[in-house]
């Protein structure tokens, strides 16, 4: 009951929000619908003159008073019959042309909504506090971005057939109204009647189809779950369980489809029986109240049609419920993303300059007992290198993503050349800024846009001076085709070691004033590391860089040494002559 009321809301909104977007198109739309409607029965109730030329010539007033206002007095039949048939067509194809351009307005405006929902999202993302970001949990964004997004384009067309089906059915009705308003009022009773045992089956088969579609989320998520740990199995020999997991997700997935469609066949098995049953009572009743048989046989004939209409209302809507709470998924992703208004001056701009120190004044980050960083104070100058040490879970990314802005000290201030790294200030810093993750990333592009990925327009001389940096420019040049080599499970596969310098080298593109690694050179052979940040700091003298490793042949590099403990600062070492200079 409470999940219906949920749904209902959810269609709502869905549908508050479509029209919010589209506007006057909606409307365009809507009358599309109607005029598309009302085309159709007329066509439809065009069959009532048609019946009576054969069954009653004379007796009909509708069908006469067509014949007598366009044809002369005492027409043939197969002239009356010719005009009601040239009418038909006439209506036909302008019916036709009609629903033609309803439907394309209806494709292109749900497909505008789609796109609109993608950007708008990204949009929140990329305005969206890191810190949000990262408290939010990453499959959430996953399936917003995929799965629900899918969803809300899938109820949006659902939504629009719902609304064309049901404008057809009233447009129908009120047709069997003009021509017969007895079949009509019978109507009405025969739909209240058995509106019951429909909203029943209906609310049944829609959690049936919540079920559905949740089973199927849950079997995404298992199949990428397994695919993750694939080489695990294969290492350990655990291939039966995995497919027995798989085998065991999918089961029941299909059994919840059978269970769907058994009660969507069975729900329209009754809906048929029971349009049989109204249909001869229809029939019948109006024939006893002397409805004309031409009038009654079109009522029929729309009715038979009003059928199939309810059958696609149904199957949309009950589908539109199931759908619709994606919509409800994505605005609240958009909620919680709301972005910050940045003050980024022109003032600003000039005042903040290049780097000359970086000030962590008494910085917590955290809440007690679990501090991330405690009382941290400590400046970094420019043109330091300095290694950050300590165990796992000390604060070390913490410390990082603090010196980038990116997460927001509970205490203490931060500062940029004495200015406040407030957000705005911290956005002109991160321009200053490269940063290689713990986990270096890669696009499945090439070489060429792996590298200027974030960067202005490069040309291939820097390409290959910032490849040479990482000493990555001779196994490059090996592979043929040079920049263009792809980065791909279709191109060369790099080793970890090799990726790492792939993603160092476009962080030196970038031309940093701040260099900050997260044990983004862990991989590489030690002489190799030492050799980079050798020409790293010949070719850069004034690049400050900050280095998270475990290494001592890492830290070994570096002029500064601090360590972190459970968020404190526990040692602030100054090396006079590092081994990377002194080589
Ligand atoms: N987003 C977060 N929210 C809350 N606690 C976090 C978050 N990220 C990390 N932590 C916690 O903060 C501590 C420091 O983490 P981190 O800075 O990643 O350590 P390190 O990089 O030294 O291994 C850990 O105890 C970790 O569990
Ligand atoms: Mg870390």
């Amino acid at each position: 009951m409470g999940e219906d009321k949920r749904s209902q809301r959810e269609v709502v909104g869905l549908a508050r929000d479509f029209v919010k977007f589209g506007g006057r198109r909606v409307g365009a739309a809507v009358l599309l619908m109607i005029i598309g409607g009302l085309l159709e029965s007329v066509s439809l109730a065009l069959l009532a003159p048609l019946f009576a030329l054969f069954t009653d010539p004379h007796r009909d007033g509708l069908a006469n008073r067509l014949f007598n206002l366009v044809l002369p007095p005492n027409s043939s039949m197969s002239s009356k019959l010719g005009l009601v048939l040239f009418l038909f067509v006439i209506v036909m194809i302008v019916r036709t042309l009609v629903i033609m351009v309803r439907d394309r307005t209806n494709a292109r405006l749900q497909m505008d909504f789609g796109e609109h929902l993608q950007v708008r999202m990204m949009r929140a993302l990329g305005a969206a506090r890191w810190q949000d970001i990262e408290n939010m949990k990453h499959a959430r964004i996953t399936q917003a971005l995929g799965g629900s997004l899918s969803r809300v384009t899938t109820a949006n067309t659902l939504m629009l057939q719902a609304a064309v089906q049901l404008t057809m059915l009233i447009a129908q009705w009120l047709m069997v109204l003009l021509l017969a308003p007895a079949v009509a009022l019978i109507f009405v009773v025969i739909v209240a009647v058995g509106a019951y045992p429909l909203i029943r089956a209906l609310k049944g088969s829609s959690a049936l189809g919540r079920e559905m579609s949740s089973g199927g989320l849950t079997l995404v998520h298992t199949t990428s779950q397994l695919l993750g740990g694939l080489k695990l199995s294969f290492a350990q020999n655990m291939q039966p369980a995995f497919v027995h997991e798989y085998a065991r997700v999918a089961r029941e997935l299909k059994n919840r489809r059978y269970a769907y469609s058994k009660g969507q066949s069975s729900m329209r098995a009754g809906l048929t029986m029971g349009a049989a049953i109204a249909g001869a009572l229809l029939l019948f009743v109006g024939f006893t109240v002397g409805i004309p048989i031409a009038r009654l046989l079109a009522s029929f004939a729309i009715f038979a049609r009003m059928n199939s209409a309810t059958v696609l209302l149904i199957q949309c809507s009950n589908q539109l419920a199931n759908n619709a709470p994606a919509h409800g998924e994505i605005m609240g992703l958009l909620d919680d993303l709301k972005s910050e208004r940045l003050n980024v001056s022109e003032g600003l701009k000039a005042s903040l300059g290049p780097m000359k120190s970086l000030e962590f004044d008494d910085v917590s980050v955290g809440h007690a007992p679990d501090w991330r960083l405690k009382d941290v104070s400590v400046v970094l100058h420019r043109g330091e290198t300095i290694g950050i040490a300590g165990p796992s879970g000390a604060g070390k990314t913490t410390f990082l993503d603090s010196t980038a802005g990116l997460v927001v000290p509970n205490s203490g201030t931060i500062r940029v050349n004495r200015t406040p790294l407030d957000s705005s200030v911290a956005n002109l810093w991160r321009d200053r800024i490269s940063y290689v993750t713990q986990e270096c990333f890669l696009f499945n592009e090439s070489i060429r846009r792996n590298l200027t990925w974030g960067s202005k327009e490069t040309p291939d001389e820097i390409l290959w001076e910032a490849l040479a940096i990482v000493r990555m420019d001779a196994v490059i040049g090996k592979t043929g085709d040079g920049l263009d080599t792809e980065v791909s499970e279709r191109g060369i596969r790099f080793s970890g070691g090799e990726r790492q310098r792939i993603a160092l080298a476009r962080a030196i593109l970038r031309q940093p004033q701040i260099l900050i690694l997260d044990e983004a050179t862990n991989a590489i052979d030690i002489d190799t590391e030492a050799a980079i940040f050798q020409r790293l700091s010949a070719a850069r003298p004034d690049l400050t860089i900050i280095v998270v490793a475990h290494r001592p042949s890492t830290l070994a590099v570096c002029d500064r040494i601090i360590r972190l403990e459970e968020g404190r600062l526990v040692e602030d070492l100054r090396i006079e002559a590092p081994e990377a200079v002194a080589r």
